[in-house]
């Protein structure tokens, strides 16, 4: 059950940002990958909560979900898209070199959660705490300073 909501849910996502990334729009696209960690990121906090039975092949999926938007994310910024429907900051334009270094974050920590999920998650909760929790220490230091709100 953990399983079908997880892996359909992530795929909903992904297919929201294949779709936006076809018709050659960044920011929509870019917003496509964020829907897409948040929920990894929602299913995560429901498992670590205990409301949502821990599964490993739940936590390895919001994992590659992380690790996905960590590797893509960065490409959506160019030139150009800094306006619009966008909660991008302009200090991502202003500061690229700091921003892509706040994009590395995530994509380490969650190429580390990666290592340590092995072939098939996350043994159990705490193991899967142990290897989230640095990529969710991610998501409020990049929206703090690359974000409007
Ligand atoms: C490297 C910087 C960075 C990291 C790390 C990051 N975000 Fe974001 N996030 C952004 C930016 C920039 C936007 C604004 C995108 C736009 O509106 O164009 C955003 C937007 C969002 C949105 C709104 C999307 C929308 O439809 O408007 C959500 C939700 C979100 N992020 C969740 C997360 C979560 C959860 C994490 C951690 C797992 C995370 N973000 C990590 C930079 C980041």
């Amino acid at each position: 059950m953990v399983r079908t909501i997880a892996a359909s849910t992530l795929a909903l996502a992904l297919l929201g940002a294949v779709a936006a990334q076809a018709a050659g729009d960044p920011v929509a696209t870019r917003k496509a990958i964020m829907q897409s960690v948040a929920g990894a990121a929602g299913l995560s906090g429901a498992m670590m909560k205990g409301e949502v039975a821990y599964s490993p092949a739940a936590g390895k999926a919001a994992i590659s979900s992380f690790n996905a938007a960590g590797h893509t994310f960065g490409d959506y910024f160019p030139e150009g898209s800094q306006a619009g429907d966008t909660t991008a900051a302009a200090k991502i334009w202003e500061d690229r070199a700091g921003f892509e270094a706040a994009v590395a974050k995530l994509a380490d920590a969650a190429g580390a959660a990666m290592q340590a999920s092995g072939k098939d998650g996350p043994a159990d909760v705490e193991a899967f705490k142990a290897a989230v929790g640095p990529v969710l220490g991610t998501c409020r230091d990049c929206h703090q300073v690359y974000r409007t709100r």
